[in-house]
C-alpha cells in the first residue's frame, strides 16, 4: 500500500525521511507529479526505473531547492546563469556537463556525461527538497509510456503499491512537463518543449533551435510513442465521427457526443493545464460510450501550444509492442 502524506510540516518531514532511507516518494510540482528517489543512492535510482518500467537508457531529471545547489553538481556557463536567473524556480530543465565531483550517481543520467537539472516552483516540493538535503531524481510519476499525472489520484492509478508514499501537493498548475534545454554544447537546443515557451526562452537567450535527427542520441528519452492513452489518437481533426471522442480546443465540432474542452477561449496555457486530465477522462468516458478513438482538434504552435502538440504527436504515434 502506498501511503498518502499531507503536505504539512509532519508530512513533508516523513516524506524526506523516506527519501533519505532510499524509499520512493511521489510529490507534486508545478508541472506534473514526480516519482522521487535519492539521486545519490544507486539502489534508489534503480528502484525508480523498476517502479515505472522505464528503460535504463532514458535519463532522469535531478531536482534541487535552489540554483546554488544545482551548480554544485553541474558546470555552469553564462547562458545557464541567465536562464536560471530568469526562469528558476520554474518549469525549465537544463542539460549541463556533470562536475567531476558530482554527487549524483551515473545511473541517474543513464551514464551520460551530462545531467538534467531543475528547480521546481512549488512550495511543498521546495520544502521536501530542503528537508531531504540531497538531489532528488524524479521522472513523471506514471508507468513508462502512459499519460503523466497531475493529481494524487492519477499517481495512484499507475503506481499504488509500487512506491512508499505520495505527498499530496494538490493539482499541478502548469500541467505539462518542464521544457528541457540543452546548454552543454555550442548553441542552445530545445530538446523537449514544455512549461516555459520557446518565445520566452528566445527573449532571454536569442535563437534556440529545435533538435534535428541527432536528438535521438542526445535525449534518448524522447521516444516516439509516449503519453499514450488507452485509445488511439487522431490528430488535426476538423470533423468528428460517430465513434470518436473529441479533445476540443476553441469551438466544439458539430455532432461530437463525448467532449473534453481544453480551452473554450483558445488559451494554450489553460489547455496545457488540462491536457493530461483530458486524455485520462476521454479514455474512461469514451470506453463507457463505445467510442473507439480520440479525435484531437488542432492547437496552434505558439506559447504552450508547442508542448501540447509535442505530447499529442507522441500520444498518436504508432505504439511498439
Ligand atoms: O516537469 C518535469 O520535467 C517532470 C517533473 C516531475 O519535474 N519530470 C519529467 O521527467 O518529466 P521525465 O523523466 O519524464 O523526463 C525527463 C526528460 C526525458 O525526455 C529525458 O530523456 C530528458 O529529460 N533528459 C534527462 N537527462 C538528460 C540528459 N542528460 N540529456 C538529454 N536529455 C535528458
Ligand atoms: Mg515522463
Amino acid at each position: 500500500m502506498t501511503q498518502i502524506l499531507s503536505a504539512d510540516k509532519a508530512g513533508v518531514a516523513q516524506a524526506a525521511a523516506l527519501l533519505r532511507q532510499g524509499a520512493l516518494v511521489a510529490f507534486g510540482t508545478e508541472t506534473v507529479y514526480g516519482l522521487g528517489g535519492d539521486a545519490t543512492n544507486a539502489d534508489a535510482v534503480a528502484a525508480i526505473f523498476a517502479a515505472k518500467g522505464r528503460p535504463a537508457l532514458n535519463p532522469l531529471i535531478c531536482h534541487y531547492p535552489s540554483a546554488d545547489r544545482v551548480f554544485r553538481d553541474v558546470v555552469s556557463n553564462p547562458r545557464a546563469e541567465r536562464v536560471a536567473e530568469a526562469f528558476w524556480p520554474g518549469p525549465l530543465t537544463l542539460v549541463l556537463p556533470r562536475r567531476t565531483d558530482c554527487a549524483v550517481t551515473l545511473a541517474t543520467g543513464a551514464g551520460l556525461g551530462t545531467l538534467a537539472v531543475r528547480v521546481p516552483a512549488h512550495p511543498s516540493a521546495t520544502a521536501l527538497l530542503v528537508a531531504a538535503a540531497r538531489p532528488v531524481a524524479a521522472p513523471s510519476a506514471n508507468r513508462s509510456g502512459q499519460v503523466s499525472p497531475t493529481s494524487v489520484r492519477h499517481v495512484l492509478d499507475g503506481l499504488d503499491g509500487r512506491i512508499a508514499a505520495v505527498l499530496d501537493s494538490g493539482a499541478c498548475r502548469v500541467g505539462v512537463e518542464s521544457t528541457v534545454l540543452d546548454l552543454s554544447g555550442a548553441e542552445p537546443v530545445l530538446l523537449r518543449p514544455g512549461g516555459v515557451s520557446r518565445e520566452n526562452l528566445e527573449a532571454c537567450l536569442g535563437p534556440v533551435r529545435l533538435p534535428g535527427d541527432e536528438s535521438v542520441m542526445r535525449s534518448p528519452g524522447m521516444l516516439a510513442s509516449h503519453y499514450a492513452p488507452a485509445l488511439p489518437v487522431r490528430l488535426h481533426a476538423t470533423a468528428v465521427a460517430d465513434n470518436e471522442a473529441l479533445l476540443a480546443f476553441g469551438g466544439v465540432l458539430a455532432g461530437a457526443r463525448c467532449v473534453f474542452q481544453l480551452s473554450a477561449s483558445g488559451d494554450t496555457a489553460e489547455a496545457a493545464g488540462r491536457l493530461f486530465e483530458g486524455l485520462r477522462w476521454l479514455d474512461s468516458e469514451a470506453a463507457r460510450l463505445g467510442a473507439v478513438r480520440i479525435a484531437a482538434m488542432p492547437v496552434p504552435d505558439a506559447g504552450l501550444g508547442l508542448a501540447i502538440n509535442d505530447r499529442l504527436r507522441r500520444a498518436a504515434a504508432p505504439r511498439g509492442g
